[in-house]
């Protein structure tokens, strides 16, 4: 079969674009036989010319210059996965600006500046595809852009970085603490040797930055999204949720809030207790998934790999295609309008919350305690009090003792006023974890 040739230029060929470049090779004849359309890797950028790559590409087809490859005329659709903004920024405006559909996996850049990217492609009437770009290789993009498009989303509930998803893991299953959960990660490559990123949820942070976008149609960039990692979580706060039926999750949340000022959103990435009953308790190791709420459909929720040459080349492609047979037919995939919509403030918020303490450990502590929360009209609805260590071969230390309290649903802003009287009191020695808790299968109020 020969049908009409698709000129790709790849931009980048690093874990992700080496793998599309294979998988492209490897599926060609398929492809061609279910649309019509032969994809040619025409054009790749690198920066080091020198690295040798594991693709089976003549040498002529490499360049250090990926701005001639997006000005080339011959090239017909751009594949952006050198990731970063700059020059990613430039390099996609100018592809959009000269009529090239572009697919990209890069999320740092559409998070940073997303609304003015999709701006610019929907004003050219040009493809701008990013499956890849949230939860790797697990479709999700399209169904929220496409299939979702009209349903009244108003929470979105997602694990979406695989690494931190795999330290939580070992360290609730091999009750590893959370260095060595990380230095394993580390060892087995998926954190890298800097892991701030994944752990103190940025990574996750831009994807639900792109996912709050097109799920309220709100331009919503990573600088909008309130950021809480996992450094803080100890062994001990993990034997607690295990005690109580939860297992700690990082979760990035979109949430959209309507009242007669409006719809107002929120979107923020923190650990949370979440129910061993929950759907996403179930997600271990390095899986992603997605969690959806919507008026109308209710309850869907989206899993599979989030990360990984192969399963980002997957989404990649899918895309690829699509804007090669868009391109064939002289249409395009519109991403629709954005609106400006307020955040609400997170001390608005309400949540359940996990909260320990240490303290010193003599008569009238507690009570103490009880009235730093009742001062601020928090209500506690359980509370545990046990030497502060979990290795039951340690002794005691003598006089301290470690107080862990769930609360009922209670206001961000008197949590914090509570938080503040605890670590005002002589007698609390430390003020330690707060977790929200997702406290019923609806998600946090
Ligand atoms: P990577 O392995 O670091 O590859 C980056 C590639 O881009 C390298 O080939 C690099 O060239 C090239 N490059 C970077 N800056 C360049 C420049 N100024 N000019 C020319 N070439 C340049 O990164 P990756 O893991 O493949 O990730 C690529 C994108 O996919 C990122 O946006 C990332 O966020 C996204 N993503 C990755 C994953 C994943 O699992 N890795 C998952 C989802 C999304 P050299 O090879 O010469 O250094
Ligand atoms: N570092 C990310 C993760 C993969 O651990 O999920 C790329 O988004």
């Amino acid at each position: 079969m020969n049908g009409p040739v698709v000129k790709v230029g790849v931009l980048g060929c690093g874990t992700v674009g080496s793998s599309l470049i294979n998988l492209v090779a490897r599926q060609g004849d398929f492809i061609e036989s279910r649309t019509g359309l032969r994809l040619e890797i025409a054009r790749v950028a690198v920066r080091d010319m020198g690295k040798a790559r594991e693709v089976d590409l003549p040498p002529e087809v490499f360049t250090g210059e990926p701005a001639a490859i997006v000005a080339d005329p011959d090239i017909d659709v751009i594949v952006e996965v050198m990731g970063g903004v700059v020059p990613a920024q430039d390099l996609v405006l100018s592809a959009i600006a000269a009529g090239k559909p572009v697919v990209t996996a890069n999320k740092e850049l559409l998070a940073a500046v997303g609304p003015e990217v999709f701006a610019a492609a929907e004003h050219a009437k040009v493809d701008l595809l990013f499956e890849a770009a949230v939860a790797g290789g697990i479709p999700f993009v399209r169904p929220l852009r496409e299939s979702l498009l009209g349903e009244p989303v108003f929470r979105v509930l997602g694990i979406m970085n695989g690494t931190t998803n795999y330290i939580l893991t070992r360290m609730t299953e091999a009750g590893a603490d959370y260095t060595e959960a990380l230095a394993e990660a580390q060892e087995l490559g998926f954190a890298e040797a800097d892991p701030t990123a994944d752990v103190d949820g940025f990574d996750a942070g831009a994807k639900i930055a792109i996912v709050a976008s097109l799920a309220f149609g709100a331009r919503v960039r990573a600088s909008d999204v309130d950021c809480e990692g996992i450094r803080g979580i100890t062994a001990d706060d993990i034997a607690f949720a295990g005690r109580h039926g939860f297992v700690v999750k990082l979760l990035s949340v979109a949430e959209r809030f309507s009242g007669p000022e409006g719809n107002r959103i929120v979107a923020r990435v923190h650990p949370a207790f979440v129910p061993d009953t929950h759907p996403l308790a179930s997600v271990r190791e390095s899986f992603n998934a997605i969690f959806v709420q919507g008026k109308s459909v209710g309850d869907l929720m989206f899993y599979g790999r989030g990360a990984g040459g192969g399963p980002t080349a997957s989404a990649l492609l899918g895309d690829l295609i699509d804007a090669a047979s868009n391109r064939q037919r002289n249409n395009h995939a519109s991403l629709g309008s954005f609106s400006d919509m307020p955040l609400r403030p997170v001390d608005e918020l309400t949540s359940a919350f996990y909260v320990s303490i240490e303290t010193a450990d003599r008569p009238g502590v507690l009570a103490a305690v009880a009235g730093a929360f009742s001062d601020h009209g928090v209500s506690i609805a359980s509370m545990e009090q046990e030497a502060p260590t979990t290795d039951p071969t340690a002794p005691p230390v003598r006089g301290q003792a470690r107080l862990e309290f769930v609360t009922h649903l209670a206001r961000e802003r008197d949590l914090t006023q509570t938080l503040q009287e605890l670590s005002d009191l002589d007698i609390v020695l430390k003020v330690g974890s707060v977790i929200r808790v997702l406290s019923d299968e609806s998600g946090f109020r």
